[in-house]
């Protein structure tokens, strides 16, 4: 019988340019607040799981984990400090695998955390490193780009008409006023529509302002076993559901580049899961490393039919206040994304939300999800979180 789990604390750095500070410090400052959040001590942690994409590539530095247990002051209670990748969706996984270890019984109090330092390089060797998460063979080596990607995807649903210039543009306004209601955000600044379509061509039809950023910062939670968690808090948060899909590395070896199957997947699993519907949820977080990312995910997860996330962006449906919020936290594309902590972030935001915590950018909320892509879709991992 798998025991039902709980966030108990939340952390996050906030995130962007961080010259000042180091990556092992940006994971112990998010651990640090995350702990001081759930009233927990370092003596009370069972294991830690970190999520991190490349910090070969970014700081060349391997061994994570050990590193951030070492950091953290626990190096002397020797507990298992295990690094998670799945490119964009380690810190979702990192997020998944502290879950499965509180619902088994092996471990009881586990920080879930993630961490990604990428500004240290130039942008020529970010875009390579995040290439990887690509088919380096059929994709990355032929010049496909992660803008290019995505722009490929942008222009099949532009092509089609199930999608207009405008509604995607307006992805990025939505995340941008989002944005400059969340302190930790990269992007502080609400922008127009306009802003976008005059911004520099990155991948056409993709724009800078169609991008997430190149972004420092780290987020951690802690979780608990649900039975457990009133020891420390007042106000829980109940993990509904826990999923996670794979699918081809590739993107043209999908029978639908305009689909992500496994967030199809992921998505219905969850539900499943959770016994609930897309009607039920009352926001979401999801994966917009691109504007099209976000219109594909609003689609995927089934909160409305295929064509219709753009009509629905453009009537305010996603919007603070709307039926079904986006991104509250700014999403990728103004909070920024740290790969490996963007899916801890997202986790951070939901139980913020759910806690009645989030300030200006507060919804009402009692059941919220997140839904984290690694790569063009080759892994999703979803999550519900409820009160
Ligand atoms: N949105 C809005 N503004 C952005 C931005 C973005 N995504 N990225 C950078 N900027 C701004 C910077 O703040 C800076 O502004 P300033 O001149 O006022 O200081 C300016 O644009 C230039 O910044 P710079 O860092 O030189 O940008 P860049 O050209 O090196 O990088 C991209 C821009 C789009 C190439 C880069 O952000 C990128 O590759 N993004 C995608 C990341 C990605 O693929 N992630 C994984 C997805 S799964």
């Amino acid at each position: 019988m798998m025991r039902d789990v709980a966030v108990i604390g939340i952390g996050c750095t906030t995130f962007g340019e961080k010259w000042e500070t180091s990556f092992r410090n940006l994971f112990v400052e998010a651990g640090a607040l995350a702990l001081e959040d759930a009233g927990v001590t370092g003596e009370e942690i069972d294991s830690i799981y970190v999520g991190n994409m490349s910090a070969g590539r970014f700081v060349e530095q391997e061994h994570v984990g050990a590193l951030i247990a070492d950091y953290a002051g626990l190096a002397t209670r020797h507990i298992p400090a295990t690094r998670v990748e799945a490119a964009c969706a380690s810190g979702g996984l990192a997020f998944r695998q502290a879950v499965i270890a509180v619902a088994s019984g092996i471990e009881d109090i586990v920080v879930a955390g993630g961490v990604e330092k990428m500004t240290d390089v130039d942008t020529g060797v970010s875009v390579d490193a995040l290439a990887g998460a690509a088919d380096r063979e059929w994709e990355s080596f032929a010049g496909a780009t992660f803008p290019g990607l995505y722009a490929m995807i942008a222009t099949a649903r532009l092509h089609d008409r199930s999608l207009t210039r405008g509604q995607l543009a307006q992805v990025a306004v939505k995340n941008h006023y989002n944005g400059a209601r969340n302190p930790i955000a990269q992007f502080r600044q609400e922008i127009s529509i306009e802003t976008v379509l005059n911004s520099s061509l990155v991948a056409d039809p993709l724009r800078l302002f169609d991008c997430s950023p190149i972004t420092d910062g780290a987020a951690a939670v802690v979780v608990a076993p649900l039975e457990r968690a009133r020891e420390f808090t007042d106000s829980p948060v109940r993990v509904l559901a826990s999923t996670q899909a794979s699918d081809t590395i590739a993107l043209h070896d999908r029978r639908d580049i305009c689909i992500l199957d496994a967030s199809v997947e992921a998505g219905r699993r969850a539900f499943a899961q959770a016994r609930l519907e897309p009607k039920d949820i009352d926001l979401v977080e999801v994966h917009d490393c691109f504007t099209i990312a976000e219109i594909c995910a609003i689609e995927d997860l089934g909160f409305c039919a295929r064509g219709e996330a753009g009509r629905l962006t453009e009537d305010g449906a996603t919007a603070l206040g709307g039926d079904i919020p986006v991104n509250t936290s700014g999403g990728l594309k103004a909070c920024g994304h740290p790969v490996g902590a963007t899916g801890i972030k997202q986790i951070c935001e939901v139980t913020a939300q759910l806690r009645g915590e989030a300030g200006g950018r507060q919804v009402d909320a009692e059941i919220g999800m997140t839904h984290n892509v690694g790569g063009t879709g080759a892994t999703v991992v979803v999550h519900i979180l409820g009160v």
